[in-house]
């Protein structure tokens, strides 16, 4: 089961956080905040890790069409643009011999995931596909013109309703979404609604990806320099490079990021080494900070940094703050570098 396939979190925190680095160690997820990573000069390393298989085989196909394809055809493959399902399937043959064994089998087995487009495959992307034609129905032609940067015409009513609603995780659960991170414990899922009046609040709703990719479907129609980095061409064809030239060494991990930690820490990394730990929080307790920042055995000459997500669950309090803080980390809340508005993101840094 892939949960995440297209892009769901705006990695500019960890953009700008990681530069500088040499090393990434990143939770897979649906491997677009991976690929934002790779834009990064001084970048060697990447060790990608997820507990879950089909994450990994999601990112090694997307790293290996766009490096094979061109960019254009890249965005097209995978369903950022147009392209009928045959020519999907004949470029998928045309990368076979590019894949990995494991990758060519997984796949094989996931021609339909293939023809769809494969970022629209995610647990949460098919939760989307259910529930967007009821947000359309009931807000109507009149809220789809925020996009057009219309704020006056659309009903408060009906969105009220709609916040009202989608504030309940009762709603998600009825939608099909079997994802913790929205239905599990603790969980209050009027950050996700609370996150979109923000945006409506400051007439941003047009220039979020998250908005376009809840209600429309698609970033299809995103202004250019909106578009998060892994959709971005001109940022994508510098990757490109990078992947062509084989300038990052890129090592896939099955495994727990915790227990990846503590299995490498005799082997202590030599690098500035840049944990992008995603919404691990939405999984995890607060307390796995904690045992992640313990874990790693960094050189003392070398720098290293985590970034923490949360979304609606888990979030990093006082307590666990001065934990890190006793550790000799420092933490600053870079959430308002996040344009969705519903995560809280913590950078954490080695003094
Ligand atoms: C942390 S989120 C990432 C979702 C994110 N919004 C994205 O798409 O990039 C979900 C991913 O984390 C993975 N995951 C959850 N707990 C993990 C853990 N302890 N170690 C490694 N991966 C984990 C899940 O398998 C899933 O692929």
């Amino acid at each position: 089961m892939i949960w995440y396939s297209h892009v769901n979190e705006d990695s500019l925190p960890e953009i700008v956080c990681s530069t500088g680095y040499n090393s990434v160690i990143a939770v897979a997820g649906s491997g677009e905040r991976l690929i934002a990573l790779l834009d990064n000069a001084n970048l060697e390393q990447l060790f990608v890790v997820d507990t879950n298989m089909s994450a990994i085989e999601l990112l090694k196909l997307k790293l290996v069409a766009l490096s094979e394809l061109d960019v254009e055809d890249y965005l097209r493959f995978i369903g950022a643009e147009e392209m009928s399902s045959r020519e999907r399937m004949r470029c998928f043959i045309k990368l076979q011999n590019k894949l990995e064994s494991s990758t060519i089998i997984y796949w094989s087995k996931n021609h339909h995931f293939i023809k769809k487009g494969i970022l629209y495959i995610g647990q949460y992307e098919q939760f989307l596909s259910k529930a967007r034609p009821l947000l359309k129905w009931f807000l109507g032609p009149s809220f789809m013109k925020v996009f057009n940067n219309d704020y006056n015409s659309f009903s408060k009513f009906r969105w009220k309703i709609v916040k009202s609603v989608f504030s309940k995780k009762v709603s998600y659960l009825l939608l099909g979404n079997k994802d913790p991170a929205f239905i599990g414990k603790g969980v209050d899922t009027s950050l996700i609604t609370n996150g979109f009046q923000e945006l409506i609040d400051k007439k941003e709703f047009h220039k979020s990806f998250m908005a376009h990719l809840v209600f429309l479907g698609s970033l299809k129609q995103m202004d250019i320099e909106f578009l998060p980095a892994s959709q971005n061409r001109k940022i994508l064809k510098k990757i490109q490079a990078k992947l062509k030239n084989r300038e990052i060494k890129i090592q896939f991990i099955n495994n727990d990021a915790l227990s990846f930690l503590e299995d490498n820490t005799s082997t202590t990394f030599n690098f500035n080494v840049f944990l992008s730990m995603s919404d691990i929080l939405s999984f995890h307790k607060t307390d796995y900070v904690i045992k992640c920042i313990k874990a790693l055995k960094v050189s003392n000459k070398c720098k290293c940094a985590f970034v923490f997500r949360s979304y609606l669950r888990n979030h990093i309090d006082t307590d666990i703050i001065k934990k890190i803080t006793a550790l000799g980390y420092k933490i600053k809340d870079v959430s308002n570098m996040e344009s969705t508005k519903m995560y809280k993101v913590h950078l954490v840094e080695k003094l």
